[in-house]
């Protein structure tokens, strides 16, 4: 199978199931922007839950936070990103088209020839073009007025530290955890959802000591890529690739990423940076707030430096559904499964009666009714039955009860396994902890 024909498949996979799908589709769609269907919003809950609670519920000295999207404008001089979170942009004099001026061959460059219509000296000099969204708070659109949408959740972080400290009773070294949209005007955004210009981002900030930090950024990069294993996330296709001293952003002394093999080739899934005192000496030195903090235990005073894990949300959804996909050729037909982790998986169970007739619907009802109260259910009675695991099949759905002529007999039905197409005889009082057992892997 070629590499941008499985991502094609996807796109068309998220659409068909409702997943997701491109938003505003009905005006033409507008371009980097996607909404989730009713089954990409669950997909994406439950990364996000699970996120939460391997960072919050599971770490005594890490705490949540959700902070405004909007921002006073100093955050973004302080953070550094009003003069530095651009990219270097050429326009083609003949053709209009705008590039990245990293992103064009060197050999081209040198002629300052287009790449899009091959004119020769047409491209301008560089200039920055700086990612952020810009907008105004209030009625007056006028240069004082101009506030931006945050291009990270990080810095609502930040400026909250104090008030976390002073609220919550932490001692360095704690974390602060936060959920939330993030905008940026990418200029070369693509390959489906993997770079958007509206996105989210699930990113953990560990305030430590200085000298402590090597050892702790050590530590946070091998929780995280344990996290993405526990998610159901193929090893073979995960690694580390550490930036080089020329890549790193401004703020950082250290950075790792944890990368995906999409079909796009090796990518950043995750980033895990050093970003030492630099956040914090900038927002003291821009509001003139002391941030410092006095360590009771050694009696001093010091910036603390922050270790950051900043992981995408649609990106970990994307990269879910890239792991989870196969095609299978069976004897008869190709099946096209999504191996989600039962974890994940938008709808735990489908309960399907075998026939519309003989009170089977009725029973497949009930046990429905009764599941709903502790997973999310499908319940089916639409056509042939193996259509109908065929459509649980492509959504993912990891198990699927048919109520059948034996459940008249004996109050048992079918549990199907979706990776192994094998069915055990379940009685009805046993599904729910059956369900619970194979879903969370326990025994
Ligand atoms: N606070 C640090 C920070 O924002 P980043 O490497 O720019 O670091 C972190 O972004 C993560 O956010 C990335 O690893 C990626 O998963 C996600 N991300 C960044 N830009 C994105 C975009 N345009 N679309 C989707 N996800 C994006």
């Amino acid at each position: 199978m070629s590499k941008n024909n499985t991502l094609d498949k996807i796109v068309s996979l998220c659409k068909r199931r409702g997943f997701i799908f491109q938003s505003s589709e009905i005006y033409g769609g507008i371009n980097a922007c996607y909404d989730y269907g009713p089954l990409g919003v669950e997909l994406k809950k439950n990364i996000k839950e699970l996120w939460w609670r391997a960072m919050v519920y599971e770490n005594e000295n890490i705490v949540g936070l959700d902070s405004a999207i909007l921002m006073h404008p100093k955050v973004w001089e302080a953070s550094g990103h009003v003069a530095s979170f651009s990219d270097p942009l050429v326009d083609c004099k003949v053709c209009k088209q705008r590039f990245r001026e990293d992103e064009i061959d060197p050999k081209k460059w040198e002629k300052r020839q287009c790449p899009r219509c091959g004119s020769v000296g047409s491209l301008t000099e560089p200039r920055q073009f700086n990612l952020m969204f810009k907008t105004h708070m209030g009625p007056v659109e006028e240069e004082s007025t101009l506030i931006y949408l945050r291009p990270e959740t990080a810095q609502g972080i930040y400026v909250n530290y104090k008030n976390v400290l002073d609220s919550s009773r932490q001692k360095i070294p704690f974390g602060i955890a936060q959920i939330g949209k993030a905008f940026r005007n990418e200029i070369t955004p693509g390959n489906f959802t993997f770079r958007t210009r509206e996105f989210e981002q699930m990113e953990m900030q560990y305030f430590v000591k200085p000298g402590t930090d090597e050892a702790i950024f050590q530590e946070w990069a091998q929780r995280r890529m344990e996290w993405y294993y526990w998610l159901g996330i193929r090893k073979e296709k995960l690694r580390y690739r550490q930036h080089g001293p020329h890549e790193l952003a401004h703020y950082a002394k250290m950075a790792m990423d944890i990368e995906y093999e999409y079909p796009m080739g090796w990518k950043e899934l995750e980033g895990i940076h050093n970003r030492t005192d630099f956040d914090l000496s900038r927002h003291q030195e821009y509001s003139g707030k002391d941030l410092s903090y006095f360590d009771p235990l050694t009696r001093e005073r010091f910036i603390p430096y922050i270790i950051e894990t900043s992981a995408g949300c649609d990106r970990t959804v994307l990269t879910c559904l890239i792991d989870a996909y196969e095609e299978q050729k069976l004897e008869k037909e190709t099946r096209i499964v999504l191996h989600l982790d039962p974890k994940i998986a938008p709808i735990k169970v489908a309960v399907f009666p075998l026939v519309n007739r003989d009170g089977m619907p009725e029973i497949a009802q009930n046990i429905a009714k009764s599941l709903r109260k502790t997973f999310s259910v499908f319940y089916d009675d639409d056509g042939a039955i193996g259509r109908r695991y065929r459509r649980q099949d492509e959504a993912g759905t990891p198990f699927a009860i048919t109520v059948d002529s034996q459940t008249l007999k004996d109050d048992t039905v079918t549990l199907r396994d979706r990776d192994s197409m094998l069915q055990d005889r379940v009685a009805i009082g046993g599904l729910e902890e059956e369900l619970k057992k194979r879903i969370w892997k326990t025994k």
